[in-house]
Formats: C-alpha cells, sequence, structure tokens
C-alpha cells in the first residue's frame, strides 16, 4: 500500500527524468554542424590528412586492404552520424582502423564531410510515367519483387531501392545482374539423384542440407545424400534485361513507379 502511494507520487516524476534522459541521448546522437558547408570543407582537409592513406582521397575505400567505401556506410551498413563519430573516435578493435584524437568539432566536421560525399541512393530520379511503370512492373518484375504489399520473394523486396541504391548501380542491377548480387540472394544449382536440376536462391547450407527458394517461389529443403551435386555460381537468378527488353525511358517509368509506391508506404 506505501509502495504504491509513493509510486503514484514518484513514477510520474521518474518518467519525466527517463523521457529528459533520452531527449538528452538523442540531442547528443544529431551532428551540430550537419549541413554546414565550411565544417564539410575542413572535414575534407583532416579527411585527406588522415584517413586518405587507408580510405582513398575519394572516400571510396581501397578493397586490397579491406578498408571500407565511405560513402556507403549510410546506406548500406545503415550507420547513424554518431556511430560513425564513434568509429572515427575510438577505431575499430582488432583491425588496422586507428582510434583518433581528435575534439568533438573535429570529429563532426569529419561527420559531415562524410556525408557530404554519401551516395544517397538516387537523390535526382528523372520524370517518368509511373502508371507505365506499373504494368512493366507487373509484367516484368512482380513475378520475383516486391513492392509495397505485393509481388514475389525469389529477389530483394525492391520498396526501399531508391533510397539502397544509386541510379547507376540499379541501372547495372538490372542491364548486368551477374556483376554484383545482392547479399543473401546467392544462386544455388542442386541436381537431384533423379537427374532433376533445381536452380535457386540459397538460403541455407550445411554440412547435411541445402535449403532454397526454388523459381517457383518455394522453399525447398535436400539433405545432402539426396543430391548428386551442389553448384553456388557466380551468376544471378535475375535475368538481363538489354535496352530491347526494356528501354532507359521504361527503366525510368519503373523507377517512377517504385518511388510512388515507396513514398505512400513511408507516410
Ligand atoms: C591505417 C588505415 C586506416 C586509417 C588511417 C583510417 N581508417 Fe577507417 N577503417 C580502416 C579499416 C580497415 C576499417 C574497417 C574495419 C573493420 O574491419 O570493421 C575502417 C573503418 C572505418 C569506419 C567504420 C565503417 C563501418 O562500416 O563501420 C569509419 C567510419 C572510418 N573507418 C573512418 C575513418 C576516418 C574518418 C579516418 C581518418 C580520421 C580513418 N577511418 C582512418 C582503416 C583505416
Ligand atoms: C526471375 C526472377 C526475377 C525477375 C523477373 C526480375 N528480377 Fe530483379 N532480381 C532477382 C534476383 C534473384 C535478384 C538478386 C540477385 C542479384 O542481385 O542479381 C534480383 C536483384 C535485383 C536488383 C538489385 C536489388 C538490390 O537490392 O540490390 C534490382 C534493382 C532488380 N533486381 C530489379 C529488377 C527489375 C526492375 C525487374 C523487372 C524489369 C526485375 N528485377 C526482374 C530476380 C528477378
Amino acid at each position: 500500500m506505501k509502495l504504491a502511494v509513493k509510486c503514484l507520487m514518484l513514477c510520474p516524476l521518474l518518467t519525466l527524468l527517463v523521457a529528459g534522459a533520452a531527449v538528452q541521448v538523442q540531442a547528443q546522437a544529431l551532428n551540430p554542424l550537419a549541413n554546414d558547408a565550411r565544417a564539410a570543407y575542413a572535414g575534407g582537409a583532416l579527411f585527406r590528412a588522415q584517413c586518405a592513406t587507408c580510405h582513398g582521397a575519394d572516400a571510396r575505400g581501397i578493397a586490397s586492404i579491406d578498408a571500407p567505401d565511405l560513402t556507403q556506410i549510410w546506406n548500406s551498413r545503415q550507420l547513424t552520424d554518431a556511430d560513425v563519430f564513434a568509429a572515427i573516435r575510438d577505431g575499430v578493435p582488432g583491425t588496422i582502423m586507428p582510434p583518433h584524437e581528435y575534439t568533438e568539432t573535429e570529429l563532426w566536421m569529419l561527420v559531415s564531410y562524410l556525408r557530404s560525399v554519401a551516395q544517397q541512393g538516387v537523390v535526382d530520379l528523372p520524370a517518368g510515367d509511373s502508371s507505365n511503370g506499373q504494368r512493366l512492373f507487373a509484367s516484368q518484375c512482380a513475378e520475383c519483387h516486391r513492392v509495397g504489399n505485393s509481388g514475389g520473394v525469389l529477389g530483394p523486396d525492391l520498396t526501399s531501392l531508391l533510397v539502397r541504391r544509386n541510379l547507376e548501380d540499379i541501372r547495372g542491377a538490372v542491364r548486368d545482374p551477374d556483376v554484383t548480387i545482392a547479399s543473401g540472394y546467392d544462386t544455388v544449382i542442386v541436381q537431384t539423384s533423379s537427374g532433376e536440376s533445381i536452380p535457386g536462391v540459397l538460403s541455407n547450407i550445411d554440412a547435411f542440407s541445402v535449403q532454397l527458394v526454388s523459381r517457383q517461389q518455394q522453399l525447398l529443403a535436400f539433405r545432402r545424400q539426396q543430391l548428386t551435386s551442389i553448384e553456388q555460381p557466380d551468376s544471378s537468378l535475375m535475368p538481363a534485361f538489354s535496352a530491347a527488353d526494356l528501354s532507359e525511358n521504361e527503366l525510368l517509368d519503373v523507377l517512377n513507379y517504385i518511388q510512388s509506391i515507396s513514398s505512400g508506404v513511408a507516410q
């Protein structure tokens, strides 16, 4: 009884305190120099002096030493400004990424610089006919891809495509799918002991079994002993769409359709 009374008095206060703390943490997570062009410029100079040896003068990374492309971290790794601030200050233990003794202002200047060179998906999508795009998507893509609430599951959900990838990458993924395979969508081809060859997207593989999503979008599971071979080619299960199959304008129509759906979903 006494406790309950105490809580009546204290709990609203506690809630207030907790809410206050959360606000403070959030305030720290925001870059006080965000959108300050001078900060980004000065951060660029720090970057070229201290970081370019490993991450490249354009921040696009150096593959041979596994220094990541820092223009992609906001998309592919979905890091926040605070994560990047901490990574620069503390380094990444166990790797060659060193900690740095910068002031807070310098650290935020570096964050501003990295934001300014970031690839933020498709920022300036040329206009197109989204109802034509809807028709094309339904006939050519929806079998394998979901946008909004409908579509297949063989390929990735494309609802957030335009915030994840830039136009050049998207064009590459459609025109020449084998060049980069979306992560988690590797191709596998299994041969059953009855001689049937079944291609699919690899879902899981271990010492005893293989699971894949077949072209018919079914999750199939095999024990290895049921199979005569398991191939993992570097090619995509997505067919290539040349400009004859899907013209540049038609591709833009499709992307305008995706944008119209994804902005609807976000609201
Ligand atoms: C000696 C080489 C080297 C230098 C110098 C260096 N980095 Fe790195 N950095 C790396 C490597 C390697 C990684 C990847 C670590 C890992 O495997 O997670 C990394 C990771 C990072 C990450 C984290 C990316 C992620 O995906 O988590 C950020 C951000 C970063 N570096 C920014 C910087 C900045 C800014 C500077 C300069 C102030 C800098 N780095 C200097 C090698 C370096
Ligand atoms: C037969 C199934 C199939 C069809 C049809 C298909 N795709 Fe794909 N798509 C895939 C698969 C599987 C992947 C993942 C492997 C890869 O990255 O190539 C993929 C990947 C992609 C990616 C890369 C996505 C990412 O997250 O990186 C884009 C973009 C894409 N498809 C667009 C399209 C468009 C646009 C169409 C229609 C014009 C289409 N696809 C038709 C199966 C298909």
